[in-house]
């Protein structure tokens, strides 16, 4: 069975994946650091992510953009007068909450109940119930779903037309308390602009107010021109980065789901106006073939059309992922149009066309954009990975096990080298020779302090995909067990090979 939330944060921190921001200090909210596995298995997903988008296109190359930028990127791009979420406090508990995300809850609630009364009738039907016609007429069951309808579509247009008193009004007319003190006591819905700010050195007052950037896209909008005359790329082609962005975001305990400080993988790809459509499905296909390939679950993974665009977008999906708390975006894919070099074009005052051969015109490209976080990446990936098993090929069922069965590409560690007798000299060094020779091709480690058993399940826990014990007949014949994570499997083999055994299971 997938582990549940409370169980994978455990986790998370035990074996040192995730750390609370501050920890000493009680933490800092929506900030978390990296331990020493939890940056392995980051660098190893944006390694691949790195890879399949630069190495494997001949036309998408790389960019690190700084984080700060010029002020004027972010009125251009509209984050200053857009970037925005409705927030509500309660004037009683002093506590501050996204209005549209106290809505939605409500509308999770009613769909809540409308599952329920489901379930019941399916169990007093048995066999006889037909779900598509209970639907059809059950006037519970109608009565949720007109309400459902009713509350969506005035939360869509209120958020679409910024219309802060509607929402208010939402709240109001659905009677929405404080989660936890039950208070109704609310202030007016405000638009709470999610930028951070800061100040530069040599610059007084609102001149030099700067802002840490809220998406990395808009540096490689700035370097359109700078990569593609020094790479001469011809469109269609794409830049792609990996860079921290900042958010203000009003957060719910969602651990690093939602984070104020977060790193993400964008890649904007620049095409001809009136091929959107075409690439738009394209990156769509290939972003999710590529959550696929990762080793995510099919049925972890769909689509979901924005019901609000961004203010950038033209059209938008998301790739949503089945989260410990439902399905949640994991990956935009936005048409982009020419949005954002149109408008850094206007208020620079600097021409952002491209000449293209083939047409013989010059224009401002589209831009198609996938935009991904790395932590929710890495949530998602932990949240599928994680498993409570009874151990394989064993009968007895209270012999259970955590692991964490990543694809072995991805696990931090390879492969760990465990001496069966740490007391006996020439088993250690044996141990050790293939723990400094093995480390010069992959992350090792080597680990005596505990029985076997137990060496074993801490290296389950981690997700390795291999274990090498060396025992006494490793003294005589030069050869080692080599120890299968998912299946147990155990095979022995000549330690001149463990190199080239394990090297193709664990590239990537
Ligand atoms: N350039 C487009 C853009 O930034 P977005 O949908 O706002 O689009 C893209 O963000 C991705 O960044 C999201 O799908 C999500 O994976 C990640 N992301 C956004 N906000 C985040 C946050 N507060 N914490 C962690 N990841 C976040």
């Amino acid at each position: 069975t997938f582990a549940d939330f409370k169980k994978l944060t455990a986790h998370a921190k035990d074996y040192g994946f995730v750390f609370q921001s501050s920890e000493i200090y009680d933490g800092l909210a929506a900030a978390y650091d990296y331990g020493p596995l939890g940056v392995l298995l980051k660098n190893n997903l944006k390694e691949y992510w790195w890879r399949s988008m630069v190495q494997l296109h001949e036309n998408i190359v790389g960019l690190d953009a700084s984080i700060f930028m010029h002020p004027k990127t972010w009125k251009a791009s509209g984050h200053v007068d857009a970037f925005n979420d409705p927030l509500v406090d309660n004037k009683d508990s002093k506590k501050r909450f996204r209005a549209d995300v106290l809505i939605e809850e409500q509308l999770d609630k009613i769909e809540g109940k409308m599952t329920k009364e489901i379930e019941k009738a399916a169990k007093r039907f048995g066999e006889a119930f037909d779900e598509a016609q209970f639907r059809a007429t059950n006037p519970n069951v109608l009565r949720y779903a007109a309400e459902h309808e009713t509350i969506s579509k005035r939360l869509a247009t209120a958020m679409t037309n910024g219309d802060m008193q509607e929402l208010h009004q939402l709240i109001v007319d659905l009677g929405i308390s404080d989660p936890d003190t039950g208070s109704k006591n609310w202030t007016e819905v405000r638009q709470f602009n999610l930028m951070f700010s800061t100040q530069l050195g040599n610059v007084a007052g609102e001149e030099g107010k700067l802002y840490l950037r809220p998406e990395t896209a808009q540096g490689i909008f700035v370097n359109f021109l700078n990569v593609q005359k020094s790479t001469r790329q011809k469109l269609p082609f794409g830049i792609a980065q990996i860079g921290k962005a900042f958010r203000n975001e009003i957060v719910a305990r969602q651990f690093i789901f939602r984070m104020r400080e977060f790193e993400q993988m964008e890649m904007q790809f620049f095409i001809q106006p009136g091929t959107q459509q075409e690439w738009y499905a394209y990156w769509k296909e290939t972003r999710m073939k590529w959550h696929l390939a990762l080793g995510h679950p099919a049925e972890k993974l769909r689509f979901h059309d924005h019901d609000n665009l961004a203010h950038y977008a033209d059209a938008a999906v998301d790739i949503q992922f089945d989260f410990p708390f439902g399905f949640k975006e994991l990956e935009g894919i936005h048409s982009r149009t020419d949005f954002d070099l149109g408008a850094h074009q206007e208020l620079s005052g600097k021409k952002m066309t491209y000449f293209d051969p083939e047409r013989n015109e010059s224009y401002v490209p589209y831009v198609l954009e996938t935009s991904i976080g790395a932590d929710r990446l890495f949530l998602a990936t932990l949240s599928y990975a994680l498993r409570e098993e009874m151990v394989p090929g064993q009968d007895d069922p209270t012999n259970v096990r955590d692991v964490l069965a990543l694809h072995p590409a991805l696990a931090p560690i390879k492969v760990a080298i465990l001496p069966l007798k740490r007391t006996e000299e020439r088993i250690v060094k044996i141990a050790k020779d293939i723990f400094n020779d093995l480390r010069f091709r992959f992350d090792v480690q080597y680990d005596d302090t505990g029985s076997i058993g137990k060496l074993y399940r801490r290296q389950d826990a981690i997700g390795t995909p291999f274990c090498v014990t060396v025992d006494y007949d490793s003294i005589d014949d030069g050869t080692v067990t080599i120890r299968d994570r998912d299946t147990l499997q155990q095979e022995r083999i000549k330690i001149s090979e463990l190199a080239a055994f394990i090297g193709p299971k664990v590239d990537m």
